[in-house]
């Protein structure tokens, strides 16, 4: 099971099962999955089998899925993820999306810096990479907060919504986050 992980206004922690209608409500948002491969979300049982895989990757390694909490509540507001672990490298990929109503509040840059600022010193991972659509603004501007670093560009890597997309590959080392974070982190493990 991951650790909570915590920030000021937020709580990183592992899904559980009553999180489905929080998490239908965040997927079934057009805005939500405008760049994803997949369409917005209609039935819970999608949030349920999203919460199965994260609930049996905590057992089996592979994909960290967190959900991202609000402190007063612990409801969920979205969610986001390590995966693609490559010990030998130390190396994974990042993941994310926010429900709609909490866009534009500063809550992405804060969850992942918890989650970063874990994967590279609990973790030890070294690279961590996202792989985002050119026009997904926000998120390109989110990266480049965190410290990420645009090292490609792919075209039409993916065949989103029947419609070709690229890719704007990132790329953040532990290197640069250290540089940036020479401040004290903001999130500690607690469980
Ligand atoms: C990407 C996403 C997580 C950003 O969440 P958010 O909580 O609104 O982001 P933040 O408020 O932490 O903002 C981070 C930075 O991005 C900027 N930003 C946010 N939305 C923006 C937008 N629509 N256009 C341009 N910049 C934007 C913010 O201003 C901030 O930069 P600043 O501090 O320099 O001003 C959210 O838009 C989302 O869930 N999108 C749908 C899912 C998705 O696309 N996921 C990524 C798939 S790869």
């Amino acid at each position: 099971m991951p650790p909570i992980l915590r920030t000021g206004r937020l709580i990183l922690r592992p899904f559980e099962n009553d999180d489905a209608a929080d998490l239908l409500r965040v997927f079934a948002e057009p805005d939500v999955v405008r760049y994803w491969s997949s369409g917005a979300w209609t039935d819970i049982a999608q949030a349920e089998a999203m919460i199965a895989e994260a609930r049996q990757a905590y057992r089996d390694g592979g994909l960290a899925r967190y959900a991202i909490a609000l402190v007063g509540t612990n409801r969920l507001i979205g969610i986001c993820n390590l995966r693609g672990f490559f010990e030998q490298n130390r190396r994974c990929e990042l993941g994310y999306a926010l429900g709609r109503a909490y866009w534009g509040q500063g809550y992405a840059a804060e969850a992942l810096e918890g989650l970063l600022d874990h994967a590279f010193h609990v973790l030890d991972i070294n690279r961590i990479e996202a792989d985002i659509d050119p026009r997904n603004e926000a998120s390109a501007r989110l990266l480049e907060k965190l410290g990420f670093r645009q090292e490609g560009y792919m075209p039409e890597r993916w065949i989103v919504h029947g419609e070709k997309a690229d890719t704007a590959f990132y790329g953040l080392l532990r290197r640069y986050w250290d540089e940036r974070t020479a401040l004290p982190s903001s999130a500690h493990a607690t469980g």
